[in-house]
């Protein structure tokens, strides 16, 4: 199966929002990224739940939520309602993780677990058979347009060890500095998603972009 594209709408034009999501409806990416943050889990605050649930109107692909927020349990019925199929939570930001996740499936969405730079993916050793995606942080989350940090690519092949080893479907999904060249070293080593906001948003033409990005083989 080849990997999925998820364009960030953080590097969006929020002065006309609906242009870009019926761009991406009309391109050949497969999902829609969200990025939520609070001012205090990361330093930068984004857009809430109104905004995706204006975004998930016109939406006609899945919304792959990444909450970058502080008890990001506190909002599960809030982030069902607003349209998410994904809903992700930073493994750091969860004291009791097995119970987000179960919530999180429980309200009727996929769950994903997200890992900062910083954070091995071994911890997941004893959670991974539970949730539905792994989202594996590429920058220190909080702004588009970061350097992509390389160490990425060996957590990438270490967690797709992991999950064949354990005989799982578990996806992986880069977030941060993705672009056509670390996008290849991504999917060579195992992902599933690529996650890329200012790779497609600011280049000319942000369909061909997509349309490269879904090509990488
Ligand atoms: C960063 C966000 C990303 C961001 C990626 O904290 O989680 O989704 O939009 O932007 P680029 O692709 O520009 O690094
Ligand atoms: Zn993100």
């Amino acid at each position: 199966m080849s990997h999925k594209v998820a364009p960030s709408l953080l590097s969006a034009n929020f002065l006309n929002l609906q242009a870009d999501v019926e761009m991406v409806n009309n391109s050949q990416a497969d999902w829609f990224h969200c990025d939520v943050m609070d001012g205090s889990f990361v330093p930068n605050i984004s857009f809430g739940f109104p905004i995706i649930k204006q975004i998930s109107k016109l939406a006609k692909k899945p919304l792959d939520v990444h909450l970058m927020i502080v008890n990001p349990d506190k909002y599960i019925t809030e982030v069902k309602e607003a349209g998410a199929y994904m809903m992700n939570v930073h493994y750091e930001a969860c004291t009791h993780l097995h119970r987000v996740v179960g919530a999180i499936h429980d309200a009727g969405m996929k769950a994903g677990v997200t890992l900062n730079p910083h954070t091995p993916v071994s911890l997941l050793e004893d959670i991974l058979h539970d949730v539905d995606m792994v989202l594996l942080m590429s920058v220190n989350p909080g702004f588009g347009g970061q350097k992509f940090i390389e160490h990425s690519v060996a957590k990438v092949a270490k967690l797709k060890e992991m999950i064949l080893r354990k005989n799982l479907h578990t996806l992986i999904e880069v977030d941060g500095g993705v672009n056509l060249e670390t996008g290849k070293r991504l999917v060579d080593a195992g992902a599933d998603v690529l996650v890329a906001g200012s790779a497609v948003f600011a280049d000319p033409d942000p369909t061909g972009m997509i349309h490269k990005l879904k090509s990488i083989v």
